[in-house]
This record gives C-alpha cells, sequence and structure tokens, in this order.
C-alpha cells in the first residue's frame, strides 16, 4: 500500500498501482451526497497520481451499491449530482473497474455501468428497481443498459424493478467477468492486474450502440413496443414505466448525450410526482413495522417445529407458507375425513404449481416430507409454535386452546389466526396467557404478504417478538395490533364498508362503487371482493354482531336480501355480481338492482346519483377517520402501520402510499371538512376522529406521528 487518504463514506488506497476506491456508507451504501463528493475526488485524485493506472469501485460490507439515497428525494438536491458522477467514471482516461460482490441496484448499477469493466461474484444480484419507487434510472441508466444488454431486456429490468443474479447478468451482457470468492477486492485486483497485461484500454459504454443500421432499429423499436404492450396491465395506474419506455426508445434512435438529457428531464418529473411520494412512504414504512416496543426487551424463542390446527382454507394456506420456509408441520384435524381433505387442501396448491410447470413433482415430494397429518392432539406435544385455524367461533377455539394447553410443552407459542374474536378471552381459557397471541394471515395465506400480530394484554414480549421471527421467517410484511374486534384491518375495513352499503342504499349501484374504487387504484372494488371471499362470511359477523348493535345507528340491509337468498358470491355461481358458467369476472344483475330498489322504496329512500370522486370521498374519509381511531387508541402503533396493513392486506393502491399517507397528500384539513358536512346526514356515524381534529387544530399531519 503506498498512499492511503479518506474522504467522508468513500476511502481510497493505492494497491499494486490500482487505486482501490471502497464506499463505505452503511448499511447499504447508499450513494448519499458524502459518498457522491468521495467518488468525484477519488477520480481526480487517481487521474492526478501518476503511480495509478487504474481505478477499482468496491462496496464495504455485504452491498456494493444500494443505489441513490432514498431519504435525500424531496428534498433540495446537493452537489454533485449522481449523472455528473457517472460521467466522470466514464471520462475518466484510466480503466475504471467496478468488482461487485453484493446488491448493485438502481444508482449503484447505474455507476458499475459507468466503469469501463465490470466483475462479479457469485453473491451479486443486479437491478434497476426505480420504478418500484414511482421513478426511472436517473443517473444514465436508461442510456447505458440499453447498450450493455439490448434495449427490450433493459427496458424489462427497469419496468419489472426485479433483481436478477451475477450469471444472468454476465449472460445478459451486464457483466464482464464471473468470479468464485467474497472478497471483491482480491477478485478486483486480479481482474485488473489481468487487464492491464492484456493492455485493455478504456471502454466507454456511451460509445457503445443499441442499433447500428436502420433494420437494427425498427427490430430493437418493434421489441420495444412488445414489451410495452406486454406490461401495460402490470403498470397500470403508475407514472414512471411510460418515461422508461419514452427513455428506451431515445436509447434506441438518439445520440447518446441527448438520451440522457431526456432521462435528466423526465427523472426530475417523475421525482415531482405525487407517486414518488406515495411509493417512497411505501418502502420506508414497511420496514418500520418491525420496529416494536418488546424488540428493546425480549429476544425471540426457539422455532424449529410448528402446528396448526385445522386444515381448511386458512390453514392449509398457513401450512404450505410454512412448509415452503423449510419448516416442518404437523396439522391437526378433528377427524379423519377431515385431515385427508387438509392434506388435499396443501397438495393442491403444489399440483398447481407443477400444472404451470413451476414446481417439479420432486420438489412438492421433498416439501411434503415435512408434513405430518394427525387426528390426535399428542402429536404436537414437542412443537415450539402453534397457530390454531379452526371455526370462527369462541367456544370451539377456545375448546381447541383446552387442549393446547395440555399437551403443548411448556414455553411453546400458541397463537390463533381468528378474524374478529377477543384473544384475551381465547388466552383466558389456557392456564399460560403469557403464551397466547394472535396470527391474523390473509387469504390465500401462502400468497397474501400480511401478517397482523395481534398482541393481547398478558402476552410476554419475547413470544410477540417470536412471532415477528415467524412472519421474517415466512417472508410476511408484519404488522403489530392490539385487540378489539377486526384489529386494524378488518376493524376499518368494517366501516368503509358501511359507507358502500349507505352509498347503494342512497342512489349509486353496487357497479357504480365497484367503479370508482378501481379507478381510485384497487384492483377491486368492495362488492367484487365480497363476491371472492363469500358474502356469507359477512353475513355471519353481521349476525353475531346484531345483538350489539346500537339501535339507533344505520342499517343496510340490501347484503341479508342477498344472502338469503343463497347468493355468496362466485362460490355459488352469483352474488352481488352474476357468474355464469363459473365465470371469473361477474356481469351486473338485474335482479341485484331491483332488491337494491325494493330496499330503498321500503326505508322511503329518495335516491340521487354520485360521481367517482363524491364516492371515493366518502369512501376514503370513512377509512382515514377508523383509521385515525385505531391509532389513537393504540391498536395501531403508527399511522404507517395502518397504511402498510392496507397495502398488503386490502389491496390499497401503493402508489398512493396508504389510506393515511393519501390523507397527508389531500390535506387533513379538507378531510375533516368533508367529515363534518356528512355529519349533517348522520351525525352518529360520522363522529370526526379526536385525533384527526387535533392534529388540524395544531397544523399537524399524521406522518408527524410515524416520527414519533
Ligand atoms: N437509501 C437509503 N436507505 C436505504 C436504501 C437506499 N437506497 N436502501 C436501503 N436503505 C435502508 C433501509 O431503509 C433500512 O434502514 P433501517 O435499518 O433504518 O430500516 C436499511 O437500509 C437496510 O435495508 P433493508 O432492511 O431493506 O435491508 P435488506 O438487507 O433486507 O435489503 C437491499 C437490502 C436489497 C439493498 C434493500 O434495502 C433495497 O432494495 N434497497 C433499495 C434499493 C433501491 O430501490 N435502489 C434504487 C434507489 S433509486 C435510485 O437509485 C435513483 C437513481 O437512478 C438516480
Ligand atoms: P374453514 O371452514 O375453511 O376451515 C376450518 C377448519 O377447521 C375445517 O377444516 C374444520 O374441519 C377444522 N376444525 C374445526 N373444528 C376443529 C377442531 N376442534 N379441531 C381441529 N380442526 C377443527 O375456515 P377458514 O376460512 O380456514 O377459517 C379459519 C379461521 O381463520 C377462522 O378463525 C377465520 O376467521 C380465520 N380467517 C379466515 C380468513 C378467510 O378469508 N377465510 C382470513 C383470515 C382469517
Amino acid at each position: 500500500m503506498l498512499t492511503e487518504s479518506s474522504a467522508p463514506a468513500v476511502v481510497t488506497a493505492v494497491q499494486e498501482n490500482v487505486m482501490v476506491v471502497r464506499i463505505d456508507n452503511p448499511p447499504v451504501n447508499a450513494l448519499s451526497q458524502a459518498v457522491r463528493a468521495g467518488l468525484l475526488a477519488a477520480l481526480e485524485q487517481a487521474e492526478q497520481d501518476p503511480a495509478v493506472t487504474a481505478v477499482l469501485l468496491v462496496g464495504q460490507g455485504k452491498t456494493f451499491i444500494a443505489g441513490a439515497d432514498i431519504r435525500e428525494f424531496g428534498k433540495p438536491p446537493q452537489a454533485p449530482a449522481l449523472p455528473d458522477v457517472c460521467n466522470r467514471i466514464e471520462a475518466s482516461r484510466k480503466i475504471v473497474i467496478a468488482a461487485i460482490h453484493g446488491a448493485a441496484l438502481g444508482g449503484g448499477l447505474e455507476v458499475a455501468m459507468a466503469a469501463h469493466y465490470r466483475l462479479a461474484l457469485p453473491m451479486a444480484k443486479f437491478g434497476l428497481p426505480e420504478v418500484n419507487l414511482g421513478l426511472l434510472p436517473g443517473a444514465g441508466g436508461t442510456q447505458r443498459a440499453p447498450r450493455l444488454m439490448g434495449a427490450a431486456a433493459a427496458a424489462d429490468l427497469m419496468l419489472s424493478g426485479k433483481h436478477i443474479s451475477a450469471k444472468a447478468a454476465q449472460a445478459a451482457g451486464l457483466v464482464d467477468q464471473l468470479e468464485q470468492g467474497e472478497d471483491p477486492t482480491a477478485a478486483g485486483l486480479a481482474y485488473a492486474k489481468a487487464l492491464l497485461a492484456q493492455g485493455a484500454a478504456v471502454r466507454r459504454t456511451r460509445d457503445f450502440t443499441v442499433a447500428s443500421d436502420a433494420t437494427q432499429k425498427a427490430a430493437a423499436l418493434a421489441e420495444l413496443d412488445a414489451l410495452a404492450a406486454a406490461t401495460a396491465k402490470k403498470t397500470r395506474g403508475l407514472f414512471s414505466p411510460a418515461k422508461i419506455i419514452e427513455c428506451v426508445r431515445a436509447a434506441i434512435e438518439l445520440p447518446f448525450d441527448q438520451g440522457l438529457a431526456l432521462e435528466r428531464s423526465l427523472f426530475v418529473e417523475c421525482l415531482s410526482s405525487p407517486q414518488r411520494e406515495g411509493l417512497v412512504h411505501a418502502f420506508f414504512a414497511e420496514r418500520e413495522t418491525t420496529k416494536i416496543p418488546e424488540l428493546q426487551s425480549a429476544k425471540p424463542r426457539a422455532l424449529s417445529r410448528i402446528a396448526i390446527i385445522g386444515g381448511g382454507t386458512m390453514g392449509a394456506g398457513i401450512a404450505v407458507a410454512a412448509l415452503d420456509a423449510g419448516l416442518p408441520v404437523v396439522m391437526v384435524e378433528r377427524d379423519e375425513a377431515s385431515i385427508q381433505r387438509g392434506q388435499a387442501n396443501v397438495e393442491k396448491v403444489y399440483d398447481g404449481l407443477i400444472a404451470k410447470g413451476r414446481l417439479t413433482p420432486e420438489a412438492k415430494a421433498a416439501t411434503m416430507a415435512r408434513y405430518t397429518p394427525s387426528t390426535s392432539y399428542e402429536a404436537i406435544a414437542d412443537v415450539d409454535l402453534v397457530i390454531e385455524a379452526v371455526f370462527e367461533d369462541l367456544e370451539v377455539k377456545k375448546a381447541v386452546f383446552v387442549e393446547l394447553d395440555r399437551v403443548c410443552k411448556a414455553g411453546a407459542v400458541l397463537a390463533t389466526n381468528t378474524s374478529y374474536l377477543d384473544i384475551d378471552a381465547i388466552a383466558a381459557a389456557t392456564k399460560r396467557p403469557q403464551d397466547v397471541i394472535g396470527l391474523h394471515f390473509f387469504s390465500p395465506a401462502n400468497i397474501m404478504k400480511l401478517l397482523e400480530i395481534v398482541v393481547p394484554a398478558k402476552v410476554s414480549p419475547d413470544v410477540v417478538v417470536t412471532a415477528f421471527e415467524l412472519a421474517k421467517r415466512l417472508k410476511k410484511v408484519p404488522v403489530r395490533a392490539g385487540v378489539c374486534d377486526g384489529f386494524i384491518g378488518n376493524r376499518i375495513l368494517a366501516v368503509y364498508k358501511q359507507v358502500a352499503d349507505f352509498l347503494v342504499e342512497d342512489g349509486a349501484s353496487p357497479y357504480e362503487v365497484d367503479e370508482a374504487v378501481r379507478q381510485f387504484g384497487y384492483p377491486m372494488g368492495p362488492f367484487q371482493v365480497t363476491d371472492l371471499a363469500g358474502g356469507d362470511i359477512g353475513w355471519a359477523t353481521r349476525k353475531r354482531r346484531a345483538a350489539t348493535r346500537d339501535p339507533q345507528a344505520r342499517y343496510v340491509e340490501i347484503a341479508d336480501r342477498i344472502c338469503e337468498r343463497g347468493w355468496f358470491g362466485q362460490k355459488t355461481g352469483r352474488g352481488w355480481y352474476l357468474y355464469p358458467e363459473g365465470a371469473r369476472v361477474g356481469q351486473p344483475d338485474p335482479e341485484v338492482l331491483a332488491i337494491v330498489d325494493a330496499e330503498r322504496q321500503k326505508k322511503g329512500i329518495k335516491t340521487r346519483s354520485f360521481s367517482a370522486d363524491e364516492i371515493m370521498r366518502r369512501y376514503m374519509a370513512a377509512m382515514v377517520n377508523e383509521g385515525a381511531k385505531v391509532v389513537a387508541e393504540g391498536i395501531a402503533l403508527r399511522p404507517l402501520d395502518v397504511d402498510v396493513t392496507f397495502l398488503y392486506g386490502y389491496g390499497f393502491p401503493r402508489w398512493r402510499g396508504g389510506p393515511m399517507q393519501w390523507a397527508d397528500m389531500v390535506g387533513l384539513d379538507k378531510l375533516l371538512a368533508d367529515i363534518e358536512e356528512f355529519a349533517k346526514e348522520d351525525a352518529l356515524f360520522w363522529q370526526p376522529a379526536p385525533l384527526l381534529k387535533q392534529l388540524v387544530a395544531e397544523g399537524k399531519n399524521f406522518s408527524s406521528l410515524n416520527r414519533a
């Protein structure tokens, strides 16, 4: 080592004529201002040092560079800008090599693509995930990626936001050399030496062409158009994908500098879009939900074997999620026929994957080897965690927990997947309430990411931490919730679902409500969701609540009239919609409209029309108002926990950030004014949340509580 100097976050050292430039900005080497300035300084230093013949870029820690510093978005830009840093790297007169051993994402891959040569180690991964943040690669990535890997492949990387392996990156043309090992400095120095020995010259990506003649251009454009058409459905409602395609088109058609200028202007447009704000909020929110108070004092319990009680819709889905995570699973059902049905439910998932060519029969057999069916509770005596998923009936569940208390080893975590029931009451059925917790999975449980971890009064903190550990193992997004009817998600759902019913009784058709909700960005409207889940589920809940319902409260009976006919949705061929011959997309049903009309007339309602805008103002006001109550009561730790619940459990459009973030962006004063206006029609239902009033009075928004 000849010389050593350091800049904040970037450290340089000259080793055998190669300047090693180490990016050291934990936790993920994001390209903060200090890193950008450090990289520029290092390049200047290398250029001026006659002893240096090559520059090697490496990342410290597990990551190469995870991209731009997302925390800087929305703040005033600070020089040097990342595109300028990348251009400076590319312009270097001494060869620059990037040695990549971990994630090279977004701006991180753009830095690598600006280098002249790229080496990857096996754990490296590559991606341009800016689209997930409402952006496009804005440091030359839209121009350099097509030059290295072809226009369609580059556009696919940018539109999907996917990560690819080192091997795939090499096959695609992003990586020149693949080496074994974990030390990017050693591998990079060896590669630099070999390049220098061969007399390798500076090789600038900007000098490559995507298509060099008219025929190639036409072919590249046709491929790009085909890709754009194929991804249109997935990117519906998003702002940046069309801009990405525009940039890639420029990479095919225009000189490099013009392409870069277009990229710059479209990047700035994306950066100032509300979608960027919503998506960046979602990025940080879903990481924040794991930061729970119990972590300060507790460690997770051992978790190597689990049991599931009940092999119906949920039990089987949870079993698949656990088996896929490599956990051995014991399934307990009430009798031989049920346990066979439970196993068939599990196998059906794997057989579906085999039919689609996504799983081999051997892999299924290996997974099912971890699965043990039983009709006896004795089979679960030694498991670390049990998830009960039997019928939604307090007495049935209590009886199950008495059995669990009898057979399970001391210290086993006893969880219930109840959707609404009082978990304190379930815990009280055992002599060990400190071990009882709620694990509320969503259907289908092997696919849906959300896991509400419901914390009853007497549970021990290490059980809560164990539940979060389980979520991580199952690759779920956990949200901590308190005990109440419906916890975070279903409690709020019950309120805005009522608004949907009010709207229908007052004059909107269910199809107009669904359409407005879809236009807002949801994949489905509330009546379509009811038809998918089964109208009988909500009906049972309404009947259960009938005894405690406030007689003064408005109650819409239309759904009951539909359920009384046995119209439970898709599974019965009709519900709010008609599903002729097993169709999955429903058709409006004139008979449903007749039922709606009859109910309106029965109540003497004078109907009126509702615009899509008014439908959504009412729907969202109800959602956010109840969300504010849930936060104030401590059922959700912070507004962001409500947001993540809705993003991952209820199809809320991610680019809006979640209901509470949406409310902040609309303005809480506007929302409160709407609620006060609606209260003139129904003051009992539209009671503004005290927290909402308080925030408006203080001129604050929900995000001020996220930071607390
Ligand atoms: N900027 C700022 N902070 C970041 C960050 C980034 N780019 N990437 C991750 N972080 C933070 C996370 O918020 C988290 O902080 P916390 O500990 O305080 O919660 C911490 O780093 C660790 O992140 P993860 O929990 O996600 O760690 P993992 O090991 O699970 O994953 C990762 C690592 C794969 C790098 C993942 O963090 C990731 O995907 N990061 C984002 C990558 C990305 O989107 N890059 C593109 C940025 S936009 C861009 O580059 C624009 C350019 O084109 C101009
Ligand atoms: P389901 O009716 O499909 O399955 C219940 C299973 O439990 C049946 O297979 C039944 O044989 C079994 N069972 C009943 N009593 C039993 C006992 N004493 N011992 C062992 N097994 C017994 O019901 P589903 O939909 O799977 O719901 C289960 C639980 O999950 C309920 O508490 C429900 O509220 C909750 N849930 C349901 C969701 C859904 O969308 N279906 C979503 C989230 C939670």
